[in-house]
């Protein structure tokens, strides 16, 4: 076991993997000459299985919230919230209460199905005219091989459904891509999509007599478009309160016409509308975050989609309807999975998980896509009156 010194000598990735925890920290102590402060809090650690993950260091703890009676598809639920931010969890909650007068939110999901691709180099020229042929010609085969792989989601009714091959001109020559969907039932599914996309490799290379690199999940799964919509009471959207000492007073009918020029704002400007949809992700990522889901993927997945087949622009859409009241639509994709990954091993995302009471992933995603759109006509709320100072920040200044 090397000693803190030879690591602090060498400093080499290697050293720090082979340490135990507590060399680790007595190393990053000396290392980085942390306060005895900071050393406690590093210590402060919950022993769970992940304990054992790559070069682990220590746990940060965020905090975790629980908006209260979301209603989603006329299911009232409660739902764990993962955030440094504490107004997420009010604007969530505020905007959830705005829906629900009007039924909550209408929420369909499109499947649970997941994207994969295999990527094919070097096909010889006397190939290139039948090699989509050959893939499509065998696509009964190449999906018997790519499901032996996965043979636990196969018996669950999972496993690849198509494979669709295309060529592309890149910089380094044409390549032939072959996309494929796949059923993943409760998993959010990408490591079933790499082994399926890794097992069907060498005979799609055999088919092609090409040169196989690239085999994997693709975050842009439009396979798992969520369309959420709710109508916001207009009286509940009402503002009156005192700011620096005035009373700022905007009645229903005024916020919703300022909330749908906030709307009108994001739609032809890509500044703008990367910021209304990270008020969106906002509440789809705390939520992701507290029920061990790869927020990474989600949040690639989103905004690949805000800027799928158009200029980048916003999730979600926002208009009078003819009561006065605020619709609002929001159309995202969202890749979860109930089993697999975090929830496997960290207690705490098991248990929000449990808290959502969501039993598969379309649920899961249904609920992620109202907390998302609660949030997003929350922070629009916030804009169009008091603003992010009084709004929101005064919060978060409380607990920093
Ligand atoms: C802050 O976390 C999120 C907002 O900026 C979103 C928005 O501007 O719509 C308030």
């Amino acid at each position: 076991m090397p000693t803190v010194e030879d690591a602090m000598a060498e400093k080499t990735q290697d050293k720090f993997r082979e340490m135990s925890l507590q060399e680790r920290i007595d190393f990053i102590t000396k290392a980085a000459n942390l306060s005895e402060r900071s050393v406690q809090a590093l210590m402060n650690w919950t022993p769970v299985k992940t304990a054992e993950g790559e070069n682990f260091l220590a746990f940060m703890h965020i905090p975790g919230g629980i908006v209260p009676q979301v209603k989603v598809n006329g299911r009232e639920l409660f739902v764990p919230l993962v955030t440094e931010e504490p107004s997420v969890v009010a604007a969530a909650a505020r905007g959830a209460k705005a829906a629900e007068k009007h039924g909550g939110f209408r929420v369909v999901v499109r499947s649970t199905r997941a994207i994969g691709q295999v990527q094919v180099v070097g096909v010889p020229a006397s190939k290139t005219d039948d090699a989509i042929a050959a893939i499509k010609e065998k696509e009964k085969e190449l999906i018997a091989i790519a499901n032996r792989w996965t043979p636990h989601l196969v018996a669950e009714g999972g496993g690849v459904l198509s494979l669709t091959p295309k060529w592309i001109e890149t910089r380094t020559g044409p390549q032939l891509i072959v996309d494929f969907v796949a059923e993943c039932k409760d998993a959010m599914g990408a490591n079933a999509v790499s082994k399926m996309a890794e097992g069907m490799a060498s005979e799609i290379a055999r088919l092609t007599g090409g040169q196989v690199l690239g085999r994997i999940l693709s975050n842009l799964n439009i396979e798992r478009v969520v369309v959420c919509e709710a109508i916001f009471d207009k009286e509940i959207m009402a503002l009156e309160k005192e700011i620096d000492g005035k009373l700022v007073k905007i009645d229903g009918e005024a916020m919703v016409q300022r909330i749908v020029a906030l709307s009108a704002w994001a739609d032809v400007d890509q500044f703008r509308a990367t910021t209304h949809n990270k008020g969106i992700m906002n509440g789809i990522t705390g939520v992701a975050l507290a029920v061990g889901q790869d927020t990474r993927a989600v949040e690639a997945a989103a905004h690949s989609y805000a800027a799928f087949n158009r200029p980048y622009g916003p999730l979600s859409y926002f208009e009078k309807n003819a009561n006065g009241d605020l619709y609002g639509r929001l159309e995202v994709p969202i890749p979860v999975g109930v089993i697999g990954g975090t929830i496997n091993t960290n207690d705490v995302a098991r248990a929000f998980l449990a808290i959502t009471q969501c039993k598969d992933p379309k649920e899961l995603a249904a609920l992620m896509a109202a907390v998302g759109l609660a949030e997003n006509v929350s922070s629009l709320r916030m804009l169009a009156g008091e603003g992010i100072s009084s709004g929101h920040l005064p919060l978060h200044m409380k607990r920093v």
